[in-house]
This record gives C-alpha cells, sequence and structure tokens, in this order.
C-alpha cells in the first residue's frame, strides 16, 4: 500500500493544496449509473474527485477527464498529471460475444491501472454484478447454479467471464503496484443516468410512460419464477456507499462482497405498487399470465410515439433509446430461476448500509419527474 494519503491536485486547476489527510477519487465510468452516485456521494463528502469518462458530464466542484480506456496511449496521457489515491472502477462496454466482453474490458481495468503507476494510490474498488454466480450473458443460468442465497466464496463457474477477467487484472495490479482492492457484487441497479446500457427503472417510468399515453396494459413483462418468487435488488446509493466504506475501512479491504438493498420482495408485490408510483390506473396492471411477454416485443411497435409523447410534454430526450434498455430488463425480469443474495459478510465486516426497493424506486421516479425525462 502507498505510504502517502497526500493529494497531489492537477497543476492546470486552481483546486486549494489540500491537507495530508485529504483524499482524491478517481471515478472511472463516472457517467453511468454505478459512477454518478459516486461522484454525488464523494463530493458531498468532500473528497476531491476525478470524474473519468469518454463523454465528461460537467459536474460543479469535480474535474471531469475526458479518456477513451480502449486507447491505453491516451489514457496514459489523460492521468499523468492526476493522483488519485482511489480508484472506483465502474465502466463497462457490452460487446457481442463474453470472449470479447472478456478481452475488452479485462483490458480496460489493467490498461487504467497502469496508468496510474506513478500515483499514490492506496485503494481500488470494482463494481460487477451476481452474473459472478449466474453466468456470462451468453450462459446465463446454464449449468450448476448455486444455492441461494449466493455467498461470496462460491468457486468460480468453469464458464469464463468478463469479470473473473476484470478481478485478475485487478488483483495482479495490486499486488504489482501495492494497493488495496475490492469487489462489490451488484444485482440489478436502482439508479440515475441517461444513455446507459442498463437501467431498469428508467426503462420501466417509460413502460408506464406509454401505457399511459396510449391506453395500453402495463403488463410485467418477466417469467412465472420472477413473479412468485423471492427476490432482492441494489439502490445505486448503497452500492457506492458500500464502495466508499470498502475503500476507507481496513475491514473492507483485499475481499469481494455482495451487495443489495437488504430486503427481499416478489415481483407480484412489488409490480402493482410500481405501477401506482407511476401513475398507472389499477385497472391496467397486469401480472404474470401463461408466460413471459418480453418488453422488446410488447415496445416496438410503440416506440415511434415517444417523439410525439416528449413533445407533448416538453420533456428532455426524445430519443427512446436513450431511456429504456428493453433486451436488459427483459433478462432480468425472465430468470427462470430464484437470485437473493447473502449480505452477511458486509455487514459482519461493519457495513451496514440499508434500503427500502420500494422507497428507492420512488425516489429515482420523482427524480426522472424532476429532471423533464418523464412527465
Ligand atoms: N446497471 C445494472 O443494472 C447493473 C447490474 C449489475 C451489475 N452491473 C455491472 O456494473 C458495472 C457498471 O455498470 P453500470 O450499469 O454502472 O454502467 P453504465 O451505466 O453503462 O456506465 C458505463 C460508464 O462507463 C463509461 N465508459 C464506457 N466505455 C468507456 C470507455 N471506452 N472509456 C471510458 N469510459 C467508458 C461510460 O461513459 P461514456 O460512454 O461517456 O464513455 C459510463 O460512464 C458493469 O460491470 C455492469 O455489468 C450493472
Amino acid at each position: 500500500m502507498s505510504e502517502t494519503t497526500e493529494n497531489a491536485s492537477s497543476p492546470t486547476t486552481s483546486t486549494p493544496t489540500p491537507g495530508p489527510e485529504r483524499r482524491t477519487a478517481l471515478v472511472v465510468g463516472a457517467s453511468g449509473i454505478t459512477g454518478s452516485a459516486l461522484v454525488e456521494q464523494l463530493t458531498a463528502a468532500d473528497w476531491d474527485v476525478l470524474a473519468l469518462s469518454r463523454r465528461p458530464a460537467s459536474t460543479p466542484g469535480v474535474r471531469g477527464i475526458a479518456a477513451d480506456l480502449r486507447d491505453p496511449e491516451s489514457l496514459r496521457a489523460a492521468l499523468a498529471g492526476q493522483a488519485p489515491t482511489h480508484v472506483f472502477f465502474t465502466a463497462w462496454q457490452r460487446m457481442p460475444t463474453e470472449a470479447e466482453n472478456i478481452a475488452v474490458n479485462g483490458a480496460m481495468v489493467r490498461d487504467l491501472l497502469a496508468a496510474l503507476d506513478h500515483a499514490p494510490l492506496q485503494h481500488a474498488a470494482l463494481v460487477t454484478g451476481l452474473k459472478h454466480y449466474l453466468g456470462p450473458f451468453e450462459a446465463y443460468g446454464q449449468g450448476t447454479m448455486p444455492e441461494t442465497p449466493f455467498h461470496e466464496e462460491e468457486p468460480r463457474h468453469e464458464t469464463p467471464n468478463f469479470y473473473y477477467a476484470q478481478e485478475d487484472e485487478l488483483f495482479a495490479a495490486a499486488a504489482r503496484q501495492g494497493f488495496s482492492w475490492s469487489v462489490h457484487r451488484s444485482h440489478t441497479v436502482i439508479g440515475h443516468a441517461v444513455g446507459n446500457a442498463m437501467n431498469i427503472g428508467l426503462t420501466l417510468a417509460v413502460q408506464a410512460t406509454l401505457a399511459k399515453e396510449l391506453d395500453l396494459p402495463f403488463v410485467f413483462p418477466g417469467s412465472e419464477t420472477q413473479w412468485n418468487g423471492l427476490t432482492d435488488m441494489t439502490d445505486a446509493g448503497v452500492l457506492a456507499e458500500q464502495m466508499i466504506w470498502a475503500s476507507t475501512d481496513p475491514a473492507g479491504a483485499n475481499e469481494p462482497f455482495n451487495i443489495v438493498n437488504g430486503d427481499v420482495f416478489r415481483w407480484r408485490w412489488m409490480w402493482p405498487r410500481l405501477a401506482a408510483h407511476l401513475g398507472v390506473p389499477a385497472d391496467r396492471v397486469v401480472g404474470y399470465a401463461g408466460e413471459p411477454r418480453p418488453l422488446e416485443q410488447q415496445m416496438a411497435e410503440h416506440e415511434a410515439v415517444w417523439p410525439g409523447i416528449a413533445a407533448k410534454h416538453g420533456l428532455a430526450e426524445s430519443d427512446i433509446t436513450r431511456l429504456a434498455s428493453w433486451w436488459h430488463t427483459d433478462a432480468d425480469l425472465g430468470r427462470d430461476l430464484e437470485v437473493v443474495t447473502d449480505m452477511g459478510k458486509s455487514r459482519a465486516a461493519g457495513f451496514t448500509g440499508y434500503r427500502r426497493t420500494e422507497q428507492a424506486f420512488a425516489d429515482l421516479f420523482a427524480r426522472y419527474r424532476a429532471d423533464r425525462l418523464i412527465p
């Protein structure tokens, strides 16, 4: 681990010289659903924050770094003058096959950490997910599944998985460069982002808006198992809290941790409640009935009306493809297996973050409404 906690700010900024205890976070993938929650919490806690993505947002109090993780030379140049003490790695790119996911997403972790070999790094936290237990997209839920609730000590599947490749790059860099690490295995994330790859909250909000505007039923798209079985989810805020805890508390160092909200629910209980939060009349709420009805099929013919809905309500985004990730919500709610996650390990180590899932959705919908992303 690095001896120094000193922050070296970019010489080109006017950031005041920090005291020796000051921490500088580099949030990698800062505009994403996880990264943006981290940026919010770290700035609120008065960290110096560097926010890296290809198209950084301009956020007050945050230094944006525009860099492409797939271009190691320009990445090194972009980070040459920076001295983060803590890395929060939340970037990923979805590729057509898992072999390409492994090559691309593993290399992004490797090249980012290599480009920080000059930095006084103390800790790097990596977010992955429950595909660690369920298998990659192309072999999702296949083969022998671990017993639920999922525990961190489960052995890896034999199927290659980009999360394993990312972990291995993290472990190797931590050993080589002398910092501690943590891995955060998240279930489906409830959080605030636009134009990102996987966003169940905004997807359901857009489905509800189309249902209200076009007098359509609000149909649960998933499987009987998900409708009736117990499950859990992860609020981006509690994920960010756990990553910051593990990065700064010795009890969180050099361990993988599951991260979910801490409550469990059944979709047959949650679905009508979400409909009510989204203003869908109760008589339009339709549950599982005989077979999954994926949103990709339900919604395809209705997507073209979104620009008109956006104009009518003065919405901020007229491109529905930047709001709804039908494929991902279909995959999540369509699983034909129980997905429940054990939180005992990080609780025993001292992390007590908690969210009520229904409230996390309600707060998120209110925020999207305030942003004029939904009416
Ligand atoms: N979302 C979920 O429901 C969920 C659930 C479980 C696990 N996870 C896992 O959590 C991790 C983070 O996912 P997320 O959903 O938070 O991601 P996300 O919302 O899609 O955000 C990805 C971030 O990475 C940046 N990025 C992508 N490619 C980049 C590149 N080549 N160079 C620089 N920045 C790049 C993006 O910004 P630019 O496009 O501007 O570069 C964005 O800031 C992933 O491993 C994912 O599998 C997500």
